[in-house]
């Protein structure tokens, strides 16, 4: 399996942050906020990862993070003329992932628990889709997944604003061999972005979309507000200080894993 961070996008809602600078190198409490999502996808066991930026923003990313080799890994790097989507990243990344599965990590996301790299590395060999749910007290922000009764996904939504549960889709999500092919079909929605919704409607339409629920033990963030990017940057600090831990050290853990 190969990984994706998608980390271009506009950042309007941080404006004027990310007027200069990209959202994803922001810093979360001590790190750029791009080592988050990169330890995940680390964690779970990926070392070959592309990281999709906006044109303006790829210097500054390369600058940062090099070809990963500092890290045991291998970054390659390709643009988004223009923030079409987030399942844009699946046609944006088909020659890099050449036909093998993928994860998609949104690079404004931020994962941290116990078990989680266990958990991810479980599904690495996934058929079909595997989404994530995440209870939450504000689901109409999110994708929204709906079950029935035996666990099985009977719908999701993109932001619905009458929310037909209280489970959000967390932006990581582990695709089989299809994705790019899939993403290919898909057309613009209202507000014009080829949505990871409807790609994951997509398998789901097929029988072969799993969600897994995330146990309130994982925290979850999604740093794209100044309330939310300051709020991770005070739980990343109380968490580091308080468990004499580090989180999303992307050094630290390629030398745990021992790739350097
Ligand atoms: O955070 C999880 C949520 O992410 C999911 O629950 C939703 O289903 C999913 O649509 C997405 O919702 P957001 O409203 O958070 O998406 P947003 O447009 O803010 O984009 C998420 C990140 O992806 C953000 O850091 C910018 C980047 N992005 C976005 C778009 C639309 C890109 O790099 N390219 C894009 O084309």
């Amino acid at each position: 399996m190969k990984g994706i961070i998608l980390a271009g996008g506009t950042g309007t809602r941080l404006h004027p942050i990310t007027r200069a600078v990209s959202k994803q190198l922001l810093p979360i409490y001590d790190k750029p906020m791009i080592y988050y999502p990169l330890s995940t996808l680390m964690l779970s066991g990926l070392r070959e990862i592309l990281l999709i930026t906006t044109p303006h923003d790829q210097d500054a990313f390369s600058r940062l993070l090099s070809d990963g080799s500092q890290l045991g890994i291998e970054i390659s790097y390709v643009v988004q003329e223009r923030p079409n989507g987030l399942a844009e990243a699946l046609i944006l990344g088909e020659k890099f992932l050449d036909g093998e599965k993928c994860a998609l990590i949104l690079g404004d996301n931020l994962f941290y628990g116990p078990g989680l790299g266990t958990h991810l590395r479980q599904n690495t060999t996934v058929d079909g889709a595997l989404i994530f749910a995440y209870q939450v007290s504000n689901p109409s922000a999110y994708g929204v997944v709906e079950f029935d009764k035996h666990g099985k996904v009977l719908s999701i939504e993109e932001k619905p604003a009458v929310p037909k549960s209280s489970y959000a889709v967390p932006g990581i999500y582990f695709y089989d061999e299809r994705a790019s092919h899939f993403a290919r079909q898909l057309t613009p929605s209202e507000r014009g972005e080829l949505e990871i919704t409807a790609l994951n409607n997509a398998y789901l339409e097929r029988g072969e979309l799993r969600a897994e629920i995330l146990s309130r033990a994982t925290t979850w963030l999604d740093t794209g507000t100044h309330e939310s990017l300051y709020e991770a940057g005070g739980l990343i600090r109380t968490l580091q200080h308080r468990n004499a831990t580090r989180i999303g050290d992307v050094e630290q853990i390629a030398r745990d894993l021992g790739w350097i």
